[in-house]
């Protein structure tokens, strides 16, 4: 559901992507990612181990457990730090061998896909991101100019020979324009620009004339299609657990009651208020993953304030006396382990999702305290891997005020409550490897989001979370 632009920008070496991404970038306020540094990061850690890199198996292997991460201003792989040494001759003599192996690609594919996942409209650079990484950018541009300006771009960045740059440029344009897999191409749609005897701010404004013709015209900031719920698959060993079962009929009464007396009583009370209800998706599975979980208060808020009907993952230590684990599980609730991986609660949480329902998860575990989002639990974005539903990432400010922990008696104070883009699920991984690596990602991703939407939450409620220096 982007409503910011998605740019990719794709040439040859030289052309000026690099520079006019990051212009674009800047002048769209997006994000941007260029992949060419992480296929150099892949390169580096290739030439690191002692790795022919025309060792296709072992590039593939070694690739698959690096743990690339590419921001901004910084590369690392594994931790370390490699902003210099990817731009090194070296690296770049071996940079297009190693990006030339499918198996290399598909793991870097998936990383790009995911990192766009979490982030509303971006730039991105490369050779294939109008053909293969995002063939339904909102714009897909095309830079280009000639050998010698190329060169000459290049060997004005360093102390080195134009003539030597000029046959290393050739040597890569040739592999990366002749490889079998996502070589680089000009999209049949792209809109190509000659850089020849342009400035950067001359490309530039070309590129943000185009996205503001083609605003106009509305073809930017497309809504995509929204999730399906996957399909429900029956499981005839649950058959009789009376935990993450569709709700029978004394459970959607007793539901019902609960959830209307918050609203009716709570509601006022805390005088609640919700931004953009509209971004809840009113069907199908769902993973409604609240941050800031500060307070007792922060469960029958979320489930009042969610306009459907949820499941809730709850501490297990609740489901201690037979009255409450009735109760408990009649509201939807039932019963977790905390801070450890409990497969029996995830098995449940899977359930409900697998019958196109939705769940109430709080990633961050068991109640914390402080203004900043803690370390996430892999659960939540595990469990959109596997059963396709979107995260709903909800921010809950002003609860702990109202609540805090230890607290007996809620106060009067006002509670709001954001919520945040779905965020759809992530595409099955291909090796356990990545998947790891990936999954890990993308808990940091959606903490970081979380974390966006928990300080304006408490912005909202007069309970701002700066200045950060309380961190815990
Ligand atoms: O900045 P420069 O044009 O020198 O190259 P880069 O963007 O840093 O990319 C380095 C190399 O990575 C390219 O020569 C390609 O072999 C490879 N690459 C790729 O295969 N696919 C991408 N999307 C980006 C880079």
């Amino acid at each position: 559901m982007n409503t910011k632009p998605v740019v990719a920008i794709d040439g040859p070496a030289g052309a000026g992507k690099t520079s006019v991404a990051r212009s674009v970038a800047r002048a769209l306020s997006v994000p941007y990612l260029d992949t060419g540094a992480m296929y150099r990061a892949a390169a580096w850690a290739v030439l690191d181990a002692g790795v022919s890199p025309s060792d296709a198996e072992e590039v593939a292997r070694l690739v698959g457990v690096s743990e690339i991460l590419v921001k901004e201003d910084s590369v690392t792989v594994g931790g370390v730090d490699v902003t210099e040494a990817i731009r090194s001759p070296e690296v770049t003599e071996a940079v297009s061998l190693v990006a030339a192996y499918p198996e290399v690609r598909s793991g870097l594919l998936a990383l790009q896909r995911d990192w766009v996942r979490w982030r509303n409209g971006c730039v991105m650079e490369g050779r294939d991101i109008s053909t293969v990484v995002l063939p339904d950018a909102d714009l897909k541009v095309y830079l280009d100019a000639s050998p010698g300006v190329r060169a000459q771009r290049r060997a004005g960045e360093s102390d080195a020979d134009p003539a030597s740059v000029e046959a290393s440029i050739e040597r890569r344009d040739v592999l990366d324009s002749g490889r079998e897999h996502a070589p680089l191409r000009r999209a049949p749609d792209a809109f190509v620009i000659d850089t020849d005897g342009l400035s950067v701010d001359g490309v530039v404004s070309r590129i943000l004339t185009e996205l503001r013709r083609r605003k106009k015209a509305g073809e930017v900031g497309k809504v995509s299609e929204p999730v399906k719920s996957p399909a429900v698959s029956g499981d005839p060993r649950y058959g009789r657990s009376r935990f993450g079962e569709r709700r029978s009929l004394g459970g959607s009464v007793v539901h019902f009651v609960m959830r209307s007396s918050v609203q009716i009583v709570g509601f006022p009370f805390f005088r609640i208020r919700r931004r953009h209800l509209r971004r809840v998706p009113r069907k199908g599975a769902l993973i409604v993953a609240p941050a800031g979980h500060r307070s007792n208060l922060d469960t029958p808020l979320v489930g009042g304030a969610v306009p459907r009907n949820m499941h809730y993952m709850a501490k297990d230590t609740l489901f201690k006396s037979p009255f409450w684990s009735s109760f408990l599980a009649a509201l939807g609730g039932f019963p977790t382990l905390r801070d450890k991986v409990d497969r029996r609660a995830l098995r449940y949480a899977r359930r409900v999702l697998e019958r196109g329902e939705a769940l109430v998860v709080f990633p961050e575990g068991e109640r914390k305290t402080g203004r900043r989002v803690h370390p996430l639990f892999s659960g939540p974005v595990w469990l959109s891997e596997v059963t396709g539903a979107p995260i709903l990432p909800v921010g809950v400010g002003g609860a702990e005020r109202a609540m805090p922990k230890g607290a007996l008696i809620p106060r009067p104070y006002r509670v709001r409550i954001v919520f945040g883009e779905p965020i759809p699920a992530l595409e099955k991984a291909s090796s356990r490897a990545s998947s790891i690596y990936r999954r890990q990602r993308a808990s940091e991703e959606l903490r970081e989001v979380l974390q966006r939407l928990f300080d304006e939450a408490q912005d909202w409620a007069g309970t701002p979370n700066d200045p950060p220096s309380h961190d815990p």
